[in-house]
This record gives C-alpha cells, structure tokens and sequence, in this order.
C-alpha cells in the first residue's frame, strides 16, 4: 500500500505539472482528492491493512493529501499569475453584468460654498488672494487697530505659538499683507481657515473658515459697500431676499455695520431658525478706518474703502438649512454626499 501511495503521488504531480488551466486544475484535483478520487478510493482500503500498520499508512495517506492540496493551490497560483484574465484578452466578458460604480469624491460644502462666493465677487471684478494661517500680532491685532488693550482682542481669545506669534483669528490680516504689496485700486478677496479659543457647541469651532472682500480707491463710499453687498446676497441666497443693515463695531472700519438677510425660512415673519426675529445676520462690513491706511501708507485723503469680512460655515448653513456647524467636521457620508 505504501508504494501505491508514492505512485499515486508521482501521477498526481506529473499531472498537475501539465495543468495548463484552473480548470485543467480541478480536473486533476477532482482526480485524485475528489470524492471518488484515487487518494480517497486508496484510502477507503485501509481498513484492509493489517492492525499494527494502519496507524502508519493511515498518517502517510494523510500526510500526501496535504502535500497534494497544497501543490495544487500553489499551482493555481502560478496559473493565476501566468494567464492573462480573459476579459483582458478580450474574451469572455457578460456585458450584462452590473458594473462596479467606482466611488466619486466630491467637494466638502465648505469649499463649495467658498468657491462660490469667490465666483460671485470674482463677477464683480475682485480677485482671490490668501494668506497666512500663522500670523504674527502686528498683523492679525495692531494693523487692525486691535492694540493690546483693545477688548475685541478678548473676544477674540487665540491659540498662541510663540510670543507675538499666533493661528489667526481672522482672514482680515491677508487685507493689510495685500495693502503692503500693491497700490490702489485694490479689490481682492480673501479666504481661509481661522481659529479661536471657543468652546464647542451646536455654532462655534475652535477652527471656522472667513472670507473676506476689500475694496479700495478714489471716491467709495458706504454706497458701495451696500451695492456689493446687495448683489451678493441676492446672488447667494435669491432674489427675493431682502438685506439690512445695523450699526456695529469693529475697530478696522469706521462706520462699521453688520448685515442680516430677511429668514429664508420664514421671509422675515420669525420663525424658530431666526429665533422669531425674522433675521439672520450673515456678515461685517465698514468703511476702513483712515488710521489702517495710515498703517499701509495709503494716502487717506486720497483713498477711502470697503470691506466686508464674513463667516462661511454660517453662510453655509444659513444656506442649507444646517443646524449644527459640527456637522462639517464629522466627514459623515450621509451628510457629505448631499452637497
Ligand atoms: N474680521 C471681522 C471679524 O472676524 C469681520 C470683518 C471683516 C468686519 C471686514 C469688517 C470688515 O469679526
């Protein structure tokens, strides 16, 4: 029995040697491991050995059947690797098969909404421009005319990196760094990350995007800073939209306002979204202050200027209708995939 177990093993690799296919392959292995298989017929014969042997016989028998599947999957894979796939050849391939629809990626909401606003004010002729995340205090603070004892610079609690230097706060450092560089006319905007020491809720993220708009030249006036303004929020939110304007401080512009848009949920009758007011403020604006330009060495008899500076994780759930501003950060598809 022993020498029919070596010669069947020596078929059996002769055979699988010339396998020249998986399914030449299965053939052979349905040969000799199948059910009625020759290793499995032999070994159905044990019972005839006699006892003192079996023990023996029974564990080279078994012992072969491992050898022999191992060589066969190690041939299959041999085969796998040699054989070019058949749709590849272009030979059998069910056309009627469903397709695998490979996963598209899209753009987050935040930065669709940024490309959006950049498109509307690039329309009326101001360009993008950016600037740094890590900004120094003269830049993000004491160019703005927020000196060191300036309250705004409480409200606006920051992540400092070393003395004097900081993540920004806001994007209208990039204003002055643009100012420095060029003469008017100047009409740029400006977008990008900002970061404050805000506790997390349903409104506030240590971490929040502005863009910013300015514009300066001879003779702009508040005028102006409306006509913008307008246009864009018609533009972005719909025509039927109505805009307003409310007195408010910012140590930069003088007059400085803040804009609120008419609920688009409700159309300024107050509903819960306006919290019954039926507004929603979206945006700063103001005229900048004469002492900015001073700053940049811009003439302030000669020029005056607009700028506007505004959240766009709000604009985008005002918008959209989001609650939770957390829910830009959490990379949910279900979220995601709506935009
Ligand atoms: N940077 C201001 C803020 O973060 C917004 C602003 C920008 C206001 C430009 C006026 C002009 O609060």
């Amino acid at each position: 029995m022993r020498a029919k177990l070596e010669a069947i093993h020596k078929q059996a690799v002769e055979e699988l040697k010339k396998a020249q296919s998986v399914t030449e392959l299965e053939d052979v292995r349905h040969k000799f491991l199948g059910r009625k298989g020759v290793l499995t017929q032999q070994m159905r014969q044990l019972k005839a050995v006699s006892a003192e042997e079996r023990p023996v016989i029974g564990k080279l028998a078994n012992e072969l059947k491992e050898v022999l599947s191992s060589e066969l999957s190690k041939r299959s894979e041999e085969l796998d690797q040699l054989q070019p796939r058949e749709e590849e050849e272009g030979g059998l391939f069910d056309v009627t098969l469903p397709g695998k629809r490979p996963t598209l990626g899209k753009l987050h909401p935040i930065t669709q909404t940024i490309e959006l606003v950049e498109q509307i004010f690039g329309e009326l002729g101001f360009k993008s421009v950016s600037g740094p995340e890590i900004e120094s205090e003269y830049y993000n603070f004491d160019a703005l005319s927020m000196t060191d004892d300036h309250p705004a610079r409480d409200e606006q609690d920051s992540f400092y990196i070393d003395e004097g230097i900081l993540l920004r706060t806001q994007t209208s450092p990039v204003q002055i760094r643009i100012m420095e560089r060029e003469k008017p006319p100047i009409r740029i905007i400006a977008s990008g990350k900002c970061f404050r020491r805000d506790a997390t809720d349903a409104s506030h993220t240590s971490m929040f995007h502005q863009v910013e708009g300015l514009l300066v030249d001879k003779r702009v006036t508040f005028g102006d800073l409306k006509g913008v303004l307008e246009v864009f929020v018609k533009r972005m939110f719909g025509s039927e939209v109505r805009m307003r304007f409310r007195p408010d401080f910012f140590p930069f512009t003088e007059p400085s306002a803040d804009a609120s848009i008419s609920c688009i949920i409700c159309d300024g009758k107050g509903c819960s979204s306006c919290g019954g007011s039926g507004w929603i403020e979206i945006l700063g604006a103001g005229m900048v202050d004469p002492e900015v330009f001073r700053k940049v060495n811009y003439d302030a008899e000669k020029y005056t200027g607009l700028a506007f500076g505004m959240g766009v994780e709000r604009i985008a759930m005002v918008k959209y209708g989001i609650n939770d501003i957390r829910l830009f950060l959490e990379n949910d598809m279900r979220f995601l995939s709506q935009f």
